[in-house]
């Protein structure tokens, strides 16, 4: 197990571009068996950290033809609140950066703004 804080920050939508795609939808809702809200939480983490994610998100969400891989593994933000971590295969995506989704607004349920720390465990 690991647990680790990551850093709230904003991005450029993209996010919510891909999680909004109907083939990503749908293989969110198979393998994790929720519909995920319609975005994603940007969290900064050391980059060691999210290697060690990368080496464990090992559910491939299949790219439709033209996309990339999004390789995905459950976590828990704040001790008890289901997300999933997204690292798409993308090159040139920061090394520093790690994505959740969720069924909810994570900032709305948890009450975080840009620049607060979370903590999430990696089961
Ligand atoms: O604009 P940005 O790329 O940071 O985010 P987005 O993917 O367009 O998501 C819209 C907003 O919802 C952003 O403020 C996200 O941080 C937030 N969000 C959230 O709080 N919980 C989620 N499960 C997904 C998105």
């Amino acid at each position: 197990m690991l647990i680790f804080k990551g850093k709230v920050v904003s991005g450029l939508g993209l996010g919510k571009l891909y999680i909004t795609l109907p083939w990503v939808v749908t293989q969110i809702r198979e393998i994790f068996g929720f519909t995920p809200y319609p975005g994603t939480l940007n969290l900064k983490v050391e980059k060691d950290v999210r290697k060690f994610i990368e080496e464990r998100a090992d559910v491939e969400i299949k790219p439709a033809e033209g996309f990339c891989r999004g390789l995905t593994v459950e976590v828990f933000v704040e001790g008890n609140v289901r997300a999933v971590a997204v690292i798409p295969k993308v090159i040139g995506y920061p090394e520093d950066l790690i994505e959740l989704i969720a069924a909810e607004n994570l900032r709305f349920k948890l009450n975080l703004k840009d620049g607060d720390d979370v903590t999430v465990q990696l089961p």
